[in-house]
């Protein structure tokens, strides 16, 4: 006799009925950026299938994201004007509030989570207000933590700070607590590397920095021990879920942080990682169905609860036709 593991792989049902690693839509968070101007919607040059909404034309999106059974939206905001302390990011008529108000009245199954950094709303483009060519951390914890408030009393159901300043969990916490917005959940971004997988989107959003890199508050790829404590961190300051990011680079760092993490965990598949296999499949060189679809099991395998992804519509169909 032969032991053969083979004989579980050896119809489609089969393989169905035994697979290790199941996705469904409402696990899949689907990222839009918002802009500010009216009837706009336009495509972002180096993520070809995404757009740029501005308020009133950003329910289209939102209706496909309901009838797909997406979970959520995690929206950024591109104001028309930028200054030195990112003013625009907790304006109560900023892009990003109205773009949460409208939403938040017409599709009340979506969860709305709401991107919190300073980044899109900075003449600099870093991430928090500048003490000469450095970020100082402690005086953009006090902006993070109105940013954060104002997204909530627009509508989040859920603030993601992604910004990476030292204590903002914390911050944002009490001032949400503070504000009578106990019950808003923080999603945060605890491990984010600094990455060249981030260039789309710095196009999509405006937000590469003016000079230097994001170095001394984003991590080191070469770190995985940190990306424990980093996590350790912001659960300990009160963070619901945490994240990961980017996504299929960091597999090992995903994995380590879900098994000793006691909050469900999220993984990132950032914006370069959907236009490298855009880019790819235009030119016929991988197939983008199965790209696709492997890369977001290998993510879910790897200990994603949480998939926050550009091709959330797309997967979801293809869930829920029974194709992966
Ligand atoms: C804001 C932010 C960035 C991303 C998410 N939030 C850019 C950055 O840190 O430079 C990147 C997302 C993506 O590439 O899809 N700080």
């Amino acid at each position: 006799m032969i032991l053969r593991p083979r004989r579980l792989r050896r119809t489609a049902a089969i393989r169905d009925m035994v697979k290790e690693t199941r996705l469904s839509p409402s696990m899949l968070v689907y990222p839009v950026f918002v802009r500010e101007g009216r009837n706009i919607a336009e495509e972002i040059p180096a993520m070809p299938g995404q757009m740029r909404y501005s308020p009133d034309t950003f329910p289209r999106i939102l209706e496909r994201v309901a009838e797909a059974g997406v979970g959520a939206v995690l929206l950024f905001g591109v104001p028309e004007h930028k200054d030195e302390i990112g003013s625009q990011a907790w304006a109560e008529q900023g892009v990003i509030q109205q773009a949460l108000a409208v939403g938040r009245r017409h599709f009340p199954d979506i969860i709305f989570i709401g991107d919190v950094c300073l980044c899109e709303y900075t003449s600099h483009g870093h991430c928090g207000v500048l003490k000469g060519e450095t970020v100082d951390n402690d005086p953009t914890l006090e902006l993070l933590a109105r940013t954060a408030v104002s997204q909530a009393q627009a509508g989040a159901d859920v603030v993601a700070p992604s910004d990476m300043m030292d204590g903002r969990v914390g911050a944002i916490r009490s001032a949400l607590d503070g504000a009578g917005f106990e019950d808003t959940l923080i999603l945060s971004y605890a491990v984010k590397y600094a990455s060249a997988f981030y260039g789309p989107f710095r196009e999509a959003a405006g937000s590469a920095p003016a000079f230097g890199d994001r170095r001394s508050y984003q991590m080191d790829p070469r770190n995985v021990r940190e990306a424990l404590r980093e996590a350790q961190l912001d659960v300990d300051e009160g963070a619901d879920m945490i994240m990961v990011k980017p996504g299929l680079p960091y597999l090992d760092v995903l994995r380590a942080v879900k098994e000793r993490s006691c909050v469900p965990v999220g993984a990132y598949s950032v914006s370069g990682e959907y236009s490298m296999i855009k880019a790819a499949a235009e030119r016929g060189w991988v197939d983008e169905e199965r790209a696709v679809s492997e890369a977001a099991v290998c993510l879910v395998r790897a200990g994603a609860d949480v998939l926050v992804t550009y091709h959330a519509l797309s997967l979801a169909e293809w869930i829920r036709e029974g194709r992966l």
